[in-house]
């Protein structure tokens, strides 16, 4: 199914005032740095095709989670000078997103001019979808433009109740997450390969129940795998777990083992891990094969390996997946024609010595090589569609990943509810494509 909403491609907006709701909340440092603007680069297109069309552009967003107006952290004022740098042009921002000085300022706007509103979150009833609210935003404004996938999961004024006020469609980068994530949903080409990721299952749980209905082969990696190795009787030292998801593990590998055993379809826990004392780049690591006490008694026959050799032990942590399994997963994707990606296989974020190779991201680098089919004459590799935060995080790290992959996701909890099969409030609002 196609993306069945308009989108700025539908209509003119020549000469109009265009109320544009983007996602631009972007890591800031403590230094009012933007460390990362993928969110306000992968806008520029729509940015640029409204004022090509001769727009006036009014940008509204949220930034962050503030309590209140004083919360200066929360401040646009940043992402209008990046945005300014980006699109070598004056992006002027008024203080306060609703008030005279914004109605006075939209007004004033002329054709290819932009104008930016600050935080919807200074005020609470942006949070509680006030229609009051969301008529002020759109005061001045002829149509409203939805390109804040981020946060189209939210019930909020600046993307809901605000369509009932102006037409609204969609911009450009809304309709591609949707189509690209719905499509890799309903009619991948398969095999659909998925690995996921990330410390908890209960944040991932709709994600894993669906993806065991309808993908080829989902790997479980990173600290939510230590969950359903503890919940196998695998012992995990002090590795991170989620003890009330015992239960919840369990019932998921009831049911993906159920639907192993009538079709083809793979389920894959690590085999082997990387554990360490604690989490520091001085400290020693080793390889746990956790499976090993099969095999590794015959090969090492008669001489029986230890168990310790293949049991993490109580003063231990997993802190990544080890090779084999990096390996089997590799394989998997190569051979997919479509792979989803959500969540690192280790704690990525450890710096290496000597800025070396970070000692937990091994198995994450090989994930990501085998998705760039990096070691495959980029023959053998699947379309990639990549989501969540760390993952995202992992890919901006690396030197030229993110444009190796297919897609990377601006959205972490909305490419998760549309994954899970959820209808997105901000996508739902907008003007059905044959209204
Ligand atoms: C995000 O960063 O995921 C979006 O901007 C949504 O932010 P929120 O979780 O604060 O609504």
């Amino acid at each position: 199914m196609g993306f069945n909403k308009k989108t700025i491609r539908d209509i003119d907006v020549n000469g109009k005032t265009v109320l544009l709701r983007v996602d631009f909340n972007v890591p800031i440092n403590d230094h009012g740095v933007i460390t990362d603007d993928y969110r306000l680069r992968q806008t520029l297109p729509t940015i640029e095709y409204l004022r090509g069309m001769g727009a006036k552009i009014v940008i509204t967003s949220h930034l962050g989670r503030p309590k209140s107006p004083q919360d200066a952290s929360a401040s646009l004022a940043p992402v209008a000078t990046r945005l300014s740098d980006l699109l070598h042009l004056p992006v002027k921002l008024v203080d306060n997103c609703i008030g005279n000085a914004s109605q006075e300022a939209k007004k004033n706007l002329q054709p290819g001019e932009i104008l930016m509103l600050e935080n919807v979150r200074y005020h609470s009833e942006e949070e509680t979808n006030d229609e009051n609210f969301a008529k002020q935003l759109a005061e001045n404004c002829d149509v409203f433009v939805q390109d804040c996938f981020g946060v189209a999961h939210r019930n909020h004024a600046s993307i809901v109740a605000v369509t009932q006020f102006l037409p609204s469609v969609s911009g450009l980068l809304l309709e591609r997450e949707v189509s690209i994530i719905t499509n890799a949903m309903e009619s991948p080409e398969r095999p659909l390969a998925v690995v996921i990721g990330g410390a908890k299952i209960s944040d991932k749980i709709e994600l894993l129940d669906k993806f065991i209905e309808i993908a080829d082969f989902v790997a479980v990696v990173g600290a939510m795998a230590n969950t359903f190795l503890l919940a196998e009787g695998v012992k995990v030292g002090k590795s991170l777990v989620e003890p009330d998801a015992v239960d919840t593990a369990k019932r998921v590998l009831a049911k993906a083992r159920e639907r192993m055993q009538k079709e083809q379809f793979t389920f894959y826990l690590p085999h082997d891990v990387v554990v360490a004392e604690a989490i520091d780049s001085n400290t020693q690591t080793r390889v746990v094969d956790i499976s090993s006490h099969t095999w590794a008694d015959i090969n090492s026959y008669p001489k029986k390996p230890t168990p310790a050799s293949y049991t993490v032990q109580p003063n231990e942590l997993i802190l990544d997946i080890g090779p084999i399994s990096a390996a089997i997963i590799a394989g998997a994707l190569k051979l997919a024609k479509t792979a989803v990606w959500n969540g690192t296989a280790g704690v990525t974020e450890t710096t290496g010595l000597a800025g070396a190779a970070k000692p937990f991201s091994h198995g994450t680098n090989t994930i990501a090589d085998a998705l760039v089919g990096e070691h495959a004459g980029d023959k053998n590799k699947p379309f990639s569609v990549v989501g969540g935060g760390d993952t995202v995080g992992y890919v901006e790290s690396v030197p030229t990943l993110r444009e190796r992959l297919n897609h990377v996701s601006t959205g972490g909890g909305a490419s998760l509810e549309l994954m899970a099969g959820k209808k997105l409030p901000g996508v739902e609002a907008l003007l059905d494509k044959d209204s």
